[in-house]
């Protein structure tokens, strides 16, 4: 059985570099894995009214559901993230949020996952990445060490169809997933 993999954006522009590069990373992936893009664009604003068993009047959302099926159907989760105002997009702490409760169950709890953050400017969503890792240490998430990926310029980085236009960028994010890729394995070595 493939390991599945579940890969958010933390952007919700229709021409997202961060959909761009996350297309990319699709088909890095080695034999044995099935990457799916997961879209977190129609997820309703977070309201623990939803998870509250003391409100009994405000059911909790289909699209939440779904979204924490998903990823507890997942053997890791790949995030490429833009930076807004120095942290991550609101869209993306959102699914976060969702995906944290309710705490007898949380979706994100042990998974592997590899992170990649960019920016059209030179620092690569550095802020953006650190506290994407800030939130999901509170889950116990493993992921792979040294080197972290951070596209800067990401813009740049990209030929007109949305492809990785150099082998430096390319290999570097090969290599990342990879090794991604080799903590999911060690962490569900069953399949
Ligand atoms: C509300 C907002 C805040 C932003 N804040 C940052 C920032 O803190 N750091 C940064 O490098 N770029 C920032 N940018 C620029 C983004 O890097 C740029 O819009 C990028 O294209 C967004 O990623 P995307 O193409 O995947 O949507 C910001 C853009 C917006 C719209």
């Amino acid at each position: 059985m493939a390991y599945k993999i579940s890969v958010i954006i933390g952007s919700l522009r229709r021409g997202s570099y961060a959909r761009k590069i996350a297309h990319n990373v699709l088909g890095l992936f080695p034999e044995g894995f099935e990457p799916e893009i997961v879209e977190i664009r129609d997820l309703p604003l977070y309201d623990f009214d939803y998870d509250d068993p003391e409100v009994t009047d405000k059911e909790t959302p289909a699209e939440y559901t779904a979204f924490r099926e998903k990823l507890k159907a997942s053997d890791g989760v790949f995030f490429v993230t833009a930076e807004n105002n120095r942290t991550i997009p609101a869209c993306l702490k959102n699914a976060i949020d969702i995906g944290s409760k309710p705490n007898s169950d949380v979706a994100w709890k042990d998974l592997p996952v590899g992170i990649i953050s960019h920016s059209v400017g030179r620092m690569g969503g550095y802020s953006s990445q650190k506290n994407l890792r800030l939130a999901l240490s509170y889950f116990g998430v493993t992921s792979p060490g040294q080197p972290e990926v951070f596209l800067g310029q990401s813009p740049t980085l990209l030929d007109e169809d949305g492809r990785f236009n150099n082998e430096k960028t390319r290999d570097f994010v090969a290599d990342y997933v990879s090794r991604f890729a080799d903590v999911v394995k060690e962490h569900t070595p069953r399949k």
